[in-house]
């Protein structure tokens, strides 16, 4: 048995640490109050961890005569030593600073909104990664270690990879590879580079069963036979099916399918940590592979969309597709002023605020808590309603009113809040349209059929911002609320409509 050398013990050790960092990193992230903190202990677990490994894996070049036979098998050697290859050394360093560059830039410049592209680009980095670790790794398996070299009597001698890498490389690139075009489809689509509406193909389920199938058995081949086309052909079957099972996937269920990527990415990177060696890779992978799958899970509740449709892919698209179309303008809706809007809502004994994409769009924010504050000091009650997907990300209404210091009592998740409407004054609705919209509770054909929804249609009258009545929310489709009866439109921007409101207040 292999003895643990210090180094190896110090590398466990700290990747241990490095684990640990993460699991607090994920257990902060868990609240609002804590999540600052949690990104704190992400930032000193990935730093522990990219230190180990440098310091562990210096590279190293053999100095000295080396004299090897016409076949390249070494004959004998000089006096030998290593020292450091300053070369790759400054290699790895290089490529570090690039990428730290185009990240921190790419941080700093990234609109909130754009959150989940960026999101679902970062997983294609992580599963294209992973395929290229398993491709250098079937290439040159004797230099990760994974192979013993065999010497024929005839031939050149080759090598022979281990089982057990046989199957974590098989996995590993059929993961990786499904996590890169899933998670590029997945880009276009939310960057409206691709149009969000399901593209259906006939006999999808059968055709992504049979690819799905056809990828388990080459991986269970590659075990018996490490021939070249085994392998390429796992990979652009994997490549295939992460395309085939994206491209279904209509506009409102993008928010399960950025986290369910999540997922994928996580399980590349643990398929990778074991072609490497690399615990820290197989801790971490873990971590973002389980949460992102609880994550995913919990959308998936939030959406009323079934779990395991999500896995196979394909979900929510067999209900109608982009039914619904675009509003109609032509049914009679009510406009209002910021001066009714704040007449009536200064009367009011409960105000419920109920954010979407079009607040964080306009960055309102700040103005919106201000709006608030007026309001308490009339003697308002003031409360916000937040759905789980409204916004583009997880948590991203949260994140903007933390950041606008709203209070966290005074913010309700629907399950909370939803039976209240029927006691609220006014219902003020600020660039959310989806996470409103009655037809989810009764139009089969809807794209959003099912899905939970804030009941503000109850409240007695409904305030609703929005810049035009011919814009729609991401799923595409019209709201029946703009034409209700106790519905005012408020038709502006969402920031300038609050200041406006904020005016009239005073
Ligand atoms: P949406 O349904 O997308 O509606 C946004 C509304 O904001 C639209 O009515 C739009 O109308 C208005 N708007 C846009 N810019 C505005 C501005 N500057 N000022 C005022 N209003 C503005 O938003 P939602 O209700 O938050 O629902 C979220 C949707 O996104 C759901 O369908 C969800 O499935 C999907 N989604 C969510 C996520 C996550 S994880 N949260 C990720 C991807 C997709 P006008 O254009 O007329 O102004």
């Amino acid at each position: 048995m292999e003895h643990a050398t210090a180094g190896s013990s110090f590398a466990a050790l700290a990747y241990l640490i490095a684990g640990v960092c993460f699991i607090l990193a994920l257990r902060g992230l868990s609240s609002p109050t804590s999540s600052q903190r949690g990104n704190r202990f992400g930032m000193i677990g990935m730093t522990i961890a990219v230190v180990t490994t440098l310091v562990t894996h210096v590279p190293l070049q053999a100095v000295g005569l080396v004299l090897t036979d016409p076949s390249g098998v070494v004959a004998s050697t000089g006096p030998l030593f290593e020292r450091i290859d300053w070369l790759t050394v400054l290699e790895i360093l290089a490529a570090i600073g690039i990428g730290a560059v185009i990240g921190i830039s790419t941080a700093r410049r990234i609109a909130m909104t754009a959150m989940p592209q960026l999101v679902a680009a970062f997983h294609s980095l992580v599963g294209l990664a992973a395929v290229l670790v398993a491709a250098a790794a079937y290439l040159n398996p004797s230099a990760f270690g994974i192979a013993d070299l065999v010497v024929p009597l005839i031939g050149p001698p080759f090598a022979v990879i281990h089982q057990v890498s046989r199957i974590e490389m098989g996995l590993g690139v059929a993961i990786g590879a499904i996590t890169f075009s899933g998670s590029v489809i997945a880009f276009l689509k939310l960057n409206g580079n691709m149009g969000g509406k399901p593209i259906l193909l006939p006999g999808r389920h059968v055709l992504n069963l049979g690819v799905l199938a056809a990828i388990l058995l080459l991986v269970a081949y590659f075990t018996q036979d490490q021939s070249p086309w085994v392998f390429w052909t796992i990979t652009a079957l994997s490549f295939a099916i992460g395309f085939l099972l994206i491209i279904p996937i209509g506009g409102a269920d993008m928010p399960v399918v950025v986290s369910m990527l999540n997922s994928y990415s996580g399980w590349a990177a643990a398929a990778m940590g074991f072609t490497l060696h690399n615990s820290a890779m197989i801790i971490t992978g873990a971590l973002v592979g389980s949460s992102g799958a609880i994550l995913s899970y919990i959308m998936c509740r939030a959406m009323n969309r079934s779990f395991l449709s999500v896995i196979a892919g394909g979900f929510g698209a067999d209900s109608g597709g982009a039914s619904g179309g675009a509003a109609q303008v032509d049914r009679p809706w009510k406009r209002g002023s910021a001066e009714d809007a704040a007449f009536l809502m200064s009367q009011a004994e409960q105000v419920v605020i109920v954010p979407g994409y079009g607040m964080a769009v306009a960055q309102a924010q700040h103005v919106l808590r201000e709006m608030a504050d007026k309001l308490k000091a009339h003697g308002v009650r003031v409360k916000y309603a937040i759905h789980p997907v409204a916004g583009r990300m997880p948590g991203h209404m949260n994140v903007l009113l933390a950041e606008a210091n709203v209070p966290y009592d005074e913010v309700f998740e629907l399950e909370d809040i939803n039976a209240e409407f029927a006691q609220t004054d006014v219902a003020f609705v600020i660039g959310a349209n989806d996470v409103t919209n009655p037809a989810a509770k009764t139009d089969k054909s809807s794209p959003i059929y099912g899905m939970p929804v804030l009941d503000v249609e109850k409240a007695k009258t409904v305030l609703f911002v929005k810049r035009s009545m011919g814009g729609v929310g991401y799923a595409g489709v019209d709201n029946d609320v703009f034409y209700r009866d106790n519905t005012m439109m408020l038709l502006a921007d969402a920031k300038k409509m609050v200041e406006d409101i904020v005016k009239s207040l005073d």
